[in-house]
């Protein structure tokens, strides 16, 4: 299931190529072969009716150790394979060349082969793909495909009439052999014997899913020995992974005829895990003779099936129902006939250095599936396998390593960040890609992001913003702003920018960004700006935007600015500044449209969350409004500001914004709205529930009269229009007042509803505990009693405020999480 990156699914298919149909051609000349090398090189088979050439002889050959190659299992034999290789090179025309390579454990990484070119294993040499960490699962021994959902169901080739024998295989994370999950184009007749699989996940398996049309059938397997393994049987009918969201769920794969005879396992946790398709049930299957040996710690359910119907004979343990015992089933079948492929005759020469007038025996070929990258390969950008990019990850991605960078808290990465997604901001329509920023303190100024994207910090990773101001970009003002925030000209980029993107995705292990804000706080209140400070993520003009997992300390302003964006997730962040820091807003979604924020944790000298959308006649012209967000278990301290501003720009329009499980303590407000003649347009559709608050100034407050104008042109008879603001289910302790609530002369707040709302009043708290002005609304089990203006219409009676109960759509999207990252490479 793992994803390779591409290079090493290269190495691998030389071994397959190069190895694995050489056994399979081997041992289907096996016991037809027998000869002896006569005195000018040819041979002369005993086998009546087959006789063998010199032409398959090659002219030339060396042995590999002439080139240096040491079969110790340890030393590295790259460069003699390449060598030898390359030596014999020069006899491409020359009647060919053959490479010998003796008894013994020979480490290599990739090698090519040449044309007119034997590579001959003796049978007790055993090659080992040389190992390093970039990735640590492997993935299917051999895996047969046949293209991918509606792509592989147009180009409709199958693939067929194949046959794998004499495979021993170890891959502790994927199977023996895979039929699909890329099955479009149809697999069948598909014979495996003679199998050998140890530490490996599974034996055959079928990973299929909706979508994928076509059909897996005529499978068949026998002579099968496995060892410590996780499933005998798996079958997967929802595997998913689909190449884009225009593949047809009703195109349901056919699998049937599934065969399997003559298998022994040993310390097996789960004996058979089969799950069809619902309405499209796995049909003829047949297990005869197989024994199975469990574990020590088995699983609770043996046998898990659904979906799937079949007969067995002589299985044990005794299978699923749905697999019906049948002594009838003697044993199942397998066909006799041979396949066009195994009467192609294989090239075989007798070694003339070891000379052997027995049976050529096959080399046991170990495909052990470890790693090798960059032997052979750009070292700067590697590639996912394609057809296997799993959810969530990118087919290119890079360390900044491989760009220059430097983790040691004192070089400037600015230059390596910039490289590095310029370099893979090509392959935005070719898959995406991710730059991964490896363990280490990066020092860095601002840089951009790219689209098709991920920046990955590793989880010991810590992004630290430079102080030189030349590091830092100036845009100009926000067109919804018309100025700065901190002054009236340009602003510094935030340190993570991007803009007109699709698709971006920032995150890392809780990884820290620490904005090294003291610097700009300091400026900032000596006045000595003359652009406003930066943020640390701002992300503007774009769609698809995910931000989660990290830890952002100490940023210069605010924290994460999503603005005139589409489609935005910020979850799982910790944002930490201190409490008298100036305008560390956490998350401030800004002329928005379908937000989801969950699951932060905030501690911050300003609003834990403010939702904007523009300011005054700025706002106003440029018209785009912060909608459709929903808001969850958030978690803020700002003993000076609020839980959450609605505000105070909000000249575009704020609208259907939804916070629920909400926690604040030490913290000035709940839910605030914050507005002000010359805003214009609206905040409405607030619904608020489940909110747990402690040590509160106001639990509730609303403030019509905000000021603060980007410039003298704003006009005073632009009046916001606020209504349909609702709060329900909300407990508060250790409340200096419960409701400040003022609108605006001539242009009431109205549609303000409070139900279900329990106070509990600090020691010291103010006389009179609602002050209200210029709202109109209702109450229903409020305490202390709300403001007559709020009033309880059905005392005693509990009448809930709304909140809706459809799904936004950005609730369904999911986190594009990868978890196949390469480590970083060792320095
Ligand atoms: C059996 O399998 C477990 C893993 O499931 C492994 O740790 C153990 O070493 C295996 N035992 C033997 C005897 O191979
Ligand atoms: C059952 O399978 C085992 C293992 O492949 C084999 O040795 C044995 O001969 C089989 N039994 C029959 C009756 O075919
Ligand atoms: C059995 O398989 C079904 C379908 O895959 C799955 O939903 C269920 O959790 C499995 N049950 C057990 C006990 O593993
Ligand atoms: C991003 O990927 C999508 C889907 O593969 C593609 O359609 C789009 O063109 C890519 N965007 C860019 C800017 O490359
Ligand atoms: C980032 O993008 C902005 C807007 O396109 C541009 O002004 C700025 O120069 C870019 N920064 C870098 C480092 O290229
Ligand atoms: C980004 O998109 C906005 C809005 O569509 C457009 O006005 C602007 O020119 C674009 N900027 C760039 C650098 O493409
Ligand atoms: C967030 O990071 C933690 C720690 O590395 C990890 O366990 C978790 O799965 C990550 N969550 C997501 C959504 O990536
Ligand atoms: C992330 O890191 C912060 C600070 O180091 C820590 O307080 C928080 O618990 C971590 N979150 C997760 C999900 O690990
Ligand atoms: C009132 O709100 C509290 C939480 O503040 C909740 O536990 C309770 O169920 C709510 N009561 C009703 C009737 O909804
Ligand atoms: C109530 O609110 C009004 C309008 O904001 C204000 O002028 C007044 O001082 C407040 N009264 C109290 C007692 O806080």
């Amino acid at each position: 299931m793992s994803p390779y990156f591409q290079v090493k699914t290269r190495v691998l298919y030389k071994y397959y190529v190069a190895l694995l149909i050489w056994v399979l051609l081997i041992s289907s000349t096996t016991n037809r072969v027998e000869g002896r090398r006569t005195e000018e090189g040819s041979l002369v088979n005993r086998h009546p009716t087959v006789s063998y050439k010199a032409v398959n002889c090659r002219k030339h050959s060396a042995v590999v150790t002439e080139f240096g190659a040491k079969g110790d299992g340890k030393t590295l034999n790259t460069k003699a394979f390449k060598s030898a290789i390359n030596h014999l090179s020069k006899f491409a025309l020359d009647g060919g060349a053959q490479l010998i390579v003796p008894p013994g454990r020979w480490l290599t990484g990739s090698f090519s082969l040449i044309s007119h070119f034997t590579l001959f294993l003796h049978k007790d040499a055993v090659l080992l793909a040389s190992q390093n960490n970039y990735i640590v699962s492997g993935d299917d021994c051999i895996a047969i495909k046949s293209g991918w959902d509606e792509y592989g169901i147009r180009f409709n080739m199958p693939t067929q009439h194949v046959i794998i024998r004499h495979l021993t295989c170890i891959s502790p994370t994927s199977a023996t052999i895979a039929l699909g999950s890329e099955m479009s184009g149809g697999i069948r007749n598909i014979r495996a014997e003679h199998i050998t699989a140890i530490d490996t996940e599974s034996g055959v398996r079928i990973k299929s899913s909706p979508g994928r049309g076509a059909y897996v059938k005529d499978i068949f397997v026998r002579k099968m020995t496995m060892k410590t393994m996780k499933y005998v049987f798996w079958m997967t009918g929802y595997y998913q992974s689909d190449p884009d969201p225009y593949f047809n769920p009703h195109a349901l794969p056919i699998i049937e005829d599934i065969n399997y005879m003559d298998m022994v396992a040993e310390n097996v946790s789960m004996p058979g895990y089969l799950e069809g398709i619902k309405g499209d049930v796995f049909k003829g299957i047949c297990m005869s003779n197989v024994t199975i040996g469990l574990a020590r710690q088995p699983m609770e359910m043996l046998w898990n099936c659904t979906n799937v119907e079949g007969v067995t004979n002589r299985v044990k343990p005794q299978p699923c129902g749905l697999l019906r015992e049948d002594e009838n089933v003697v044993e199942c079948p397998f066909p006799k006939d041979r396949l066009p492929i195994e009467e192609v005759e294989f090239k075989n020469c007798l070694a003339p250095l070891v000379a052997y007038n027995k049976v050529v025996i096959i080399a046991l070929l170990s495909v052990i599936i470890l790693q090798n990258i960059n032997l052979v390969y750009s070292r700067t950008v590697r590639v996912l396998d394609d057809g296997m990019i799993p959810k969530g990850c990118r087919k290119h991605g890079a360390f900044l390593t491989d760009f220059g960078g430097v983790g040691d808290g004192k070089t400037s990465n600015t230059k390596a960040f910039r490289a590095a997604i310029a370099s893979l901001s090509q392959y935005g329509s070719d898959g995406g890609s991710e730059l991964i920023v490896p363990p280490g303190k990066w020092l860095t100024g601002s840089f951009n992001l790219t689209s098709n994207f991920t920046l990955y910090l590793d989880k010991n990773a810590v992004l630290i913003a430079s102080k030189d101001e030349s590091e830092w970009p100036v845009l100009p003002p926000l067109p919804s702003y018309g100025r700065g925030r901190d002054a009236p000209a340009g602003r510094f980029a935030s340190l993570i920018f991007g803009t007109n993107l699709t698709d971006v995705v920032i995150t890392g292990g809780n990884a820290t960004i620490d904005g090294q804000g003291a610097y700009w706080w300091g400026k900032f209140k000596k006045k000595e700006l003359d652009l406003t400070r930066p943020y640390l993520i701002e992300i503007m003009f774009s769609d698809q935007v995910q931000i989660f997992n990290l830890t952002l300390l100490n940023s210069p302003s605010w924290n994460v600015h999503p603005v005139y964006s589409s489609n935005v997730i910020v979850q799982g962040l910790t944002i930490i500044a201190p409490v008298d820091s100036p305008n560390t807003d956490g998350i401030n979604p800004d002329s928005c449209t379908n937000v989801r924020i969950e699951d932060n944790y905030i501690v911050s000298g300003d609003d834990c969350i403010a939702v904007k959308s523009g300011w005054d006649e700025y706002g106003i012209k440029f018209g785009m409004p912060t909608q459709h967000v929903n808001i969850r278990r958030l978690t803020c301290i700002s003993p000076d500001s609020a839980t959450i501003a609605l505000g105070s720009e909000m000249s575009g329009g704020i609208q259907d914004i939804r916070a629920e499980q909400i926690t604040a303590i030490n913290t000035e407000s709940g839910v605030r709205i914050k507005t002000a003649p010359g805003r214009g347009a609206y905040v409405k559709d607030i619904f608020v529930q489940d909110m747990t608050l402690k040590t509160m100034k106001y639990v509730f407050w609303m403030t019509g009269d905000y000021g603060s104008h980007p410039d003298p042109g704003f006009d005073p008879k632009s009046l916001p229009v606020i209504s349909g603001i609702n709060y329900r289910d909300v407990t508060a302790d250790d409340v200096q007042m419960s409701g400040n609530l003022a609108g605006i002369e001539n242009d009431k707040f109205t549609g303000i509803c409070f139900s279900n709302v329990t106070i509990t009043l600090a020691e010291k708290h103010q006389k009179v505990q609602w002050n209200c002005s210029n709202i109109e609304g209702s109450s229903s089990g409020v305490n202390p009693q709300a403001c007559d203006l709020l009033p309880d219409k059905q005392p005693g009676k509990s009448v809930p405020c709304p909140f809706p109960t459809d799904k936004l759509a950005i609730d369904d999207v999911e986190l594009k999480v990868c978890s196949i990252r390469p480590k970083p490479p060792r320095n």
